[in-house]
C-alpha cells in the first residue's frame, strides 16, 4: 500500500499561541494509520513549542521546517542549519516557489539544501514547479506545485497532476510525488485516489485546524 502524506505548510503565519491552539484542535482528532504521514511545517520560532505539544499529547504528527540553510554551522547570519533543526524536525520543505521567486533561490541552492538535509537525517521534500525542474540527487519525496495553482483557488486537475507525476516517475521511479496548489477538504480525495499521487501539500487550507482535520480524513483509505 502506498504512503499518504498530508502536509501543512503554514508559511509566514501563526504566533506561538495560535500554533498551540491549532495543535490542540488537530492533534486529538488525527486517526492513526500505518500508511498515513501527517506533517506540520511551522515557522522557525514556532517549531520548538509545536514539537513539545505534540510529544506531550502523543499525537501522530511529524514536524517539518519550511526551509534550511545550504551551509553547515558558521558565519551565516540569519540561517538555520540542518544540525540545529534536526533537534525538532524530521522533514524540510525545500525549493518552494515562493522562495525561488521572493528570495532568488536557485536550483543549485536547492541541491545544496538537499545535501544538508540528507547529511543530518532530515527528509527533504523538494518542491518542483513542472516536470522540468531538476530533482536533486538523493531526493525521495517531491511536491509538484504549479505556480498558477498556489493560493489561487485554481488547482491543476487530478488528471493533469497525475500525468505530470507519471512523467517524473519515468525518470525517478524511486520518488513519491505529492500534489500542492489550492487543496481543500473538498478536492483532496480526488488527488489521493490517483495511483501516482502519494499525498498533498496544503497552504491556505491548512491554517484552520478544523479544515485541516477534514482534509486528513478525506485522505484516509477506507
Ligand atoms: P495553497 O499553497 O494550498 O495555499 O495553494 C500550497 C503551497 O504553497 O504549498
Amino acid at each position: 500500500m502506498k504512503n499518504i502524506w498530508v502536509i501543512a505548510n503554514w508559511k509566514s503565519n501563526k504566533t506561538i499561541s495560535e500554533a498551540l491552539d491549532w495543535i490542540s484542535i488537530v492533534g486529538p482528532n488525527l486517526e492513526k494509520r500505518d500508511y498515513l504521514k501527517v506533517v506540520v511545517c511551522p515557522t522557525f520560532t514556532d517549531i520548538e513549542e509545536v514539537k513539545k505539544a505534540i510529544q506531550v499529547g502523543n499525537f501522530p504528527l511529524i514536524v517539518g521546517s519550511q526551509d534550511l540553510s545550504p551551509y553547515e554551522a558558521g558565519a551565516y547570519t540569519g540561517e538555520e542549519t540542518a544540525a540545529i533543526l534536526r533537534q525538532f524536525v524530521d522533514l524540510a520543505i525545500l525549493g518552494h516557489s515562493e522562495r525561488r521567486q521572493n528570495f532568488n533561490e536557485t536550483d543549485d541552492m536547492v541541491a545544496r539544501k538537499v545535501e544538508q538535509a540528507l547529511e543530518h537525517n532530515i527528509t527533504p521534500l523538494v518542491c518542483i514547479q513542472s516536470d522540468h525542474t531538476p530533482i536533486p540527487k538523493g531526493t525521495k519525496l517531491v511536491a509538484y506545485e504549479p505556480v498558477e495553482a498556489i493560493g489561487t483557488g485554481h488547482p491543476d486537475s487530478p488528471q493533469e497532476a497525475e500525468s505530470v507525476s507519471q512523467k517524473i516517475k519515468a525518470d525517478h521511479p524511486q520518488v513519491e510525488i505529492l500534489y500542492g496548489g489550492s487543496i481543500t477538504s473538498e478536492n483532496a480525495k480526488a488527488y489521493i485516489c490517483r495511483e501516482d499521487i502519494s499525498g498533498v501539500l496544503v497552504g491556505e487550507a491548512s491554517l484552520e485546524g478544523e479544515e485541516f482535520v477534514k482534509i486528513v480524513n478525506a485522505c484516509l483509505i477506507q
